[in-house]
């Protein structure tokens, strides 16, 4: 091998090997297409380039993607080259060469007339097995015989390896823009900044939530005291399209029952003692809104009759009046009883029930979602030490086990109380056991006159349940073996997922 020929190979393969690293660290498509024209043409000391690769949507089939040296008013000669050479390159998949191109008869004139500067031209395909998705042009304006037909082994090895290359990163591409929706999409479907929750319940929250965002059906919100019913309620209405008209919250327990009739709806004047006027009820004043009626199970068979019909034909009557009044409320409800039971015990009508449980939300206890306390806690930290304008760095590991064991009676109301209580009291960095002053008895379970046996048990079914049914995580927060919870679960017969 004479010393050119050597020097020339050893360049090749450092091409190649350059463009093995590009492969490997390039994810984003522009960059690489200018990394591989940038390395095609200082390889072959091409005076003008372009990558184009095909594309449904563009007029002629392909795209230029990436070109050098191409003055402004050149691009549509490199159009008119490109009709041409490349597409015989892409239909064939072969390289191709060219010299004195503009006196081959296979171009027409006014092609002969761009080519007539080109003194030399080499097109490669880029290859993903027998398809092509695009070409690799590479030309001289100066020097005839700049290409050989021995760059062209390497030309074609170069550009396999650059559309393997450019295959990835439009694959890539393709990901990132899906997962980029999907993050606006999740967002969408709950952007409900404030409601913090991750757990699997949660997520079945939001998601009942969104669906009823823009529509006018009831929803009933059941769960225990401080799970966050009204925020829920609220995010409902601020979120969906009624978001501009009024939100009236109303606590059914806080009145006595003539006063709450005439406050939900209205009353005439002289209509009872002390009804000096006309008085329009909370209904009519949220008209076109949202109507959260906050412990709905207190409300009176009277008033229930009257808000059936508000349901009904979204009609109210004013006390002491016979006129029927239309208004167009959309209704949420709560209770932390369970409403069905009130139904069956008779002190709730069961077609008022259906008229409010249209869209049923269960709010979790904390108890369920055991997995939500950690942030939760670190979200009521961030709030309260900013509120205080407190430097605290977070709770220390004892804290945090004793926030995940305790059992929350008063749900994420308690443990915001408690974390707040936790960043006055605190005098280090670190938010401490003693700090959260929780009952020491708060894991229910310690109490005497059990068996030791009847105790496991009782241990077992309880963290099982916090875990909903799920093996590792139970044995993990038992510190027992998969095998003996196993064993245990099917002795005892325990439910699981
Ligand atoms: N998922 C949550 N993320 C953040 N804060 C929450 C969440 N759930 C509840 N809270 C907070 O806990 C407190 C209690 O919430 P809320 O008043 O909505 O509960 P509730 O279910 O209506 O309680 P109650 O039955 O006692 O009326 C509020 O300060 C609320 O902001
Ligand atoms: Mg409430």
């Amino acid at each position: 091998m004479d010393f050119q020929k050597q020097s020339q190979t050893d360049e090749s393969l450092q091409a190649l090997s350059e463009i093995a690293q590009v492969i490997n660290t390039i994810q984003e498509i522009d960059p690489l297409l200018e990394k591989v024209l940038e390395i095609a043409m200082e390889t072959l000391a091409a005076e003008r380039g372009f990558v184009l690769l095909k594309s449904a949507k563009a007029s002629l089939g392909f795209e230029v993607k990436s070109s050098r040296n191409f003055s402004d008013n050149q691009l549509g000669d490199l159009t008119r080259i490109s009709t041409s050479v490349v597409h015989e390159v892409l239909a064939n998949g072969e390289p191709l060469l060219l010299f004195e191109a503009q006196k081959d008869p296979k171009y027409r004139e006014q092609e002969s007339i761009v080519l007539q500067k080109i003194q030399s031209i080499a097109c490669v395909p880029l290859r993903i097995k027998h398809r092509q998705i695009g070409v690799i042009y590479l030309d001289s304006l100066t020097k005839r015989s700049l290409f050989t037909r021995e760059n062209m082994p390497f030309l074609t090895t170069f550009a396999n390896l650059a559309a393997i290359a450019i295959e990835n990163a439009q694959f890539y591409q393709r990901l990132r823009d899906e997962n980029r929706r999907l993050r606006t999409e999740v967002q969408r479907i709950h952007g409900f900044d404030e409601i913090i929750g991750q757990s699997p319940k949660m997520r079945q929250v939001f998601d009942t939530m969104s669906r009823v965002l823009d529509s006018d059906a009831s929803v009933l919100i059941e769960g225990e005291s401080g799970t966050g019913k009204e925020l829920v309620a609220r995010a409902i209405h601020f979120n969906g399209y009624r978001k501009d008209k009024p939100f009236m919250a109303f606590f059914c327990g806080s009145l006595p029952e003539s006063l709450l009739e005439s406050e939900l709806f209205g009353h005439k004047k002289g209509a009872f003692t002390g009804a000096v006027t006309d008085k329009r009820g909370l209904f009519e004043a949220a008209d076109d809104g949202t109507f959260f009626l906050d412990e709905i199970g207190d409300l009176s068979p009277q008033i229930q009759t009257k808000l059936l019909r508000v349901l009904q034909g979204g009609e109210v009557k004013r006390v002491g009046e016979n006129q029927i009044r239309k208004v167009d409320v959309r209704i949420i409800s709560a209770t932390n009883k369970v409403l069905l039971e009130l139904v069956k015990q008779g002190s709730f009508r069961e077609d008022l029930y259906y008229r409010l449980n249209t869209i049923n939300i269960q709010l979790p206890s904390l108890r369920e979602r055991q997995s939500d306390i950690h942030i939760l806690a670190h979200h009521f930290l961030d709030k309260f030490t900013a509120q205080k304008n407190q430097h605290i760095r977070g709770f220390d590991k004892r804290a945090i086990e004793c926030l995940k064991r305790y059992a929350w009676p008063g749900n994420v109301r308690e443990l915001e109380n408690t974390v707040e209580r936790a960043v006055v009291m605190t005098k280090g960095e670190w938010i401490t056991p003693e700090d959260l002053q929780l009952p020491q008895d708060s894991t229910e379970l310690v109490q005497t006159g059990l068996t030791l046996e009847e105790f496991e048990k009782r241990l077992v079914q309880k963290t099982l349940e916090e875990n909903t049914g799920n093996i590792s995580e139970t044995a993990r927060g038992l510190g027992v073996s998969r095998r003996w919870l196993h064993y245990k679960i099917k002795e005892w017969q325990l439910p699981t997922k």
